[in-house]
């Protein structure tokens, strides 16, 4: 779902199972039968795109603050406003706030982000003080994204396109990877970053990691984000 719809859907917990939902049109309908050989569809109100909104509300992550540009920011926090536009990230599901929280315990430093979706993460590293923060997506829309969020923050993010399996990765003290287990798999024996926080996985997904060594592990509403250490 997450590949199909990184601009979001709802889980909607129900007696026997989660139920998936993504607002969509006959073209994404099509696709959701090919990838899972099913789906029910239902018309919707032709407002959905503003009471999706209702879905966006802010979270606190310690002292840090992220949500919508249509939310009141409180007086003493560190604010990131992320309009979601196409991309994944208004910062309330939980992998973005458990990156956050294993980010807020690091030394400050530079940081690249690494299928950067929104930016929530870039953008909330650059308000915490890491920099140079650099951020990558394969998303045309998640790049343009990134780019009108760090502008609107008042940051100073550098975001390019990139296929992060296949381009070079620039050498940081910090990679930030909120992507699938099997990327992750995939990207870690090419990352050139002292400290990896990755997540975008279940708690039950094995730690190991080539050439990084496991640091911890922290879970919320079953979802799982782990510190790596590399290994040499
Ligand atoms: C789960 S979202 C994370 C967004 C944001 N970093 C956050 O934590 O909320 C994953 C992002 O990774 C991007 N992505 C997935 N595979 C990628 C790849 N091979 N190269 C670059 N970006 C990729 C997707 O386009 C999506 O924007």
């Amino acid at each position: 779902m997450l590949e199909l719809f990184p601009g979001g859907f709802e889980e909607v917990d129900g007696h026997d199972g989660v139920e998936l939902i993504a607002y969509t049109d006959a073209g994404g309908e099509e696709r959701l039968w090919h990838a899972f050989g099913g789906a029910r569809a239902q018309d919707v109100a032709a407002d959905w795109r503003d009471r999706w909104k209702s879905f966006h509300h802010p979270v606190r992550v310690g002292p840090m603050w992220i949500g919508p540009p249509w939310s009141d920011v409180p007086p003493d926090a560190e604010a990131v406003v992320i309009e979601p536009g196409r991309a994944f990230g208004t910062g309330a599901h939980p992998t973005t706030r458990l990156c956050v929280e294993l980010l807020l315990q690091l030394e400050r430093g530079s940081v690249v982000d690494l299928g950067c979706g929104s930016g929530v993460l870039a953008i909330a590293a650059a308000k915490l003080g890491f920099a140079p923060v650099l951020a990558f997506d394969s998303d045309e829309h998640a790049v343009t994204a990134t780019r009108a969020n760090a502008a609107a923050n008042g940051v100073d993010v550098q975001v390019a396109v990139a296929d992060i399996v296949a381009a070079d990765l620039p050498q940081t003290d910090i990679a930030l990877a909120n992507i699938t287990r099997p990327t992750l798999e995939t990207l870690a024996p090419r990352l050139r970053s002292r400290l990896l926080v990755g997540s975008g996985y279940l708690p039950t997904d094995a730690t190991e990691l080539a050439a990084y060594r496991h640091v911890r592990r922290i879970t919320r509403d079953s979802w799982a984000a782990d510190l790596y250490e590399a290994a040499q």
